[in-house]
């Protein structure tokens, strides 16, 4: 958290006095509090944490590099009371969480100038660091084991509902704290929505099945995705399926330091359009992930960011024909010094369930 703090402060651009987090991943990420409200007040020489009664006794806790305060009846004043101490005139805040209404609030209870400024934590989140690494190391090993202790329980006949709450059993079950979001579960047709949400559909012999998912620990999340053959595969169904893993081994192979997110993106994207399916893969390539899903860096049309070294990212093509079905393959993989390590071992053959 110490090198977390100097990093934010030294980011801070010129002319602030200080930083208002409110974000819940961003105040997660500075002062390790994991509470659900609480505002982080950062200057160059303080690091106040303000919550309420619910919080104090675990803040103190989870936050120690932080002064807790317990702003009682009114967040505003003890916001102010801060500012005043610490001799805070211009505060940037999180300009893409702190709603209207708040900010309406902010600019009538506080003397300070208020300056938006987005980014700034969001930046410091795209590169982990060695503990963020293990607990996705972990979060990813979760999710592979439960897909494996799913995939004997998915039949023809059984629903996708069944099967999606066998696989978020078997991922709590195995230590996941959360469903780092709702278990995407499409078969047959439905696979040509990218993210179908489980249905009571049945299971058909013949069916693809597309199962994207993923496992939360120590607030740190996995996101994986494979699709799979319910019976015997068709020859267009393995077709499909080769394109888009041609794809995703090549954008793979061309995730590395230096390359934007953008041209990796274009990789994928170039090996699909020349089999004919540009119009059916509608949506970027990957994107970052750590406490949140999605954060930043981009992988996808519009990902202007270098990757780096410790920068963690999805590589997810697909290819989606309405009213037929679709196919993506989804691997989670963090950038090395001379390329990128996939987190999951997890087979990319067309497996026949
Ligand atoms: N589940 C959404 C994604 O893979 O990005
Ligand atoms: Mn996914
Ligand atoms: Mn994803």
């Amino acid at each position: 958290m110490e090198k977390r703090l100097a990093k934010l402060r030294a980011s801070l651009p010129e002319g602030f006095d200080a930083y208002l987090v409110a974000k819940p991943d961003n105040r997660a990420y500075l002062t390790g509090f994991t509470g659900s409200n609480g505002y982080a007040l950062i200057s160059r020489n303080t690091a106040l944490l303000l919550t309420d009664f619910r919080y104090v006794e675990q803040a103190a806790i989870e936050a120690p590099e932080f002064m807790i305060k317990d702003y009682q009846t009114s967040l505003y004043d003890a916001l102010q009371q801060a500012l005043t101490e610490h001799n805070i005139q211009r505060l940037g805040f999180e300009s893409d969480y702190i709603t209207f209404s708040i900010y309406e609030t902010l600019k009538e209870k506080l003397q300070a100038e208020l300056v938006p400024q987005t980014g700034l934590v969001e930046k410091l989140r795209m590169v982990k660091d060695e503990a963020e690494l293990a607990s996705m190391r972990r979060a990813a090993a979760i999710a592979e084991a439960a897909l494996r202790q799913t995939l004997p329980k998915i039949k023809v006949g059984v629903s996708e509902a069944f099967i999606a709450l066998e696989l978020e059993i078997e991922l709590r079950r195995l230590g996941s704290e959360r469903l780092a979001f709702e278990i995407i579960a499409a078969s047959g047709p439905r696979s040509s929505l990218p993210h179908g949400r489980a249905s009571d559909k049945l299971i058909r012999h013949g069916d693809f099945l597309t199962l994207d998912f993923g496992a939360v620990y120590n607030g740190y999340c996995s996101d994986m995705t494979r699709t799979f053959v319910v019976g015997k595969a068709t020859d267009e169904q393995r077709r499909i399926y080769g394109i888009v893993l041609k794809a995703q081994q090549a954008a793979l192979a061309a995730a590395k330091p230096g390359r934007l997110g953008k041209e990796v993106d274009a990789v994928a994207r170039e090996i699909i359009a020349q089999a004919g399916y540009a119009e059916r893969f509608g949506h970027g390539l990957g994107h970052g992930v750590g406490r949140a899903v999605h954060e930043g860096p981009s992988a996808g049309t519009k990902g202007e960011d270098a990757l780096q070294p410790n920068m963690v990212i999805t590589i997810e093509p697909g290819i989606y024909i309405p009213e037929w079905g679709g196919v993506r393959i989804e691997d989670m993989v963090v950038v090395t010094p001379d390329g990128c390590e996939n987190f999951y071992s997890f087979s990319k053959e067309l497996i026949e369930l």
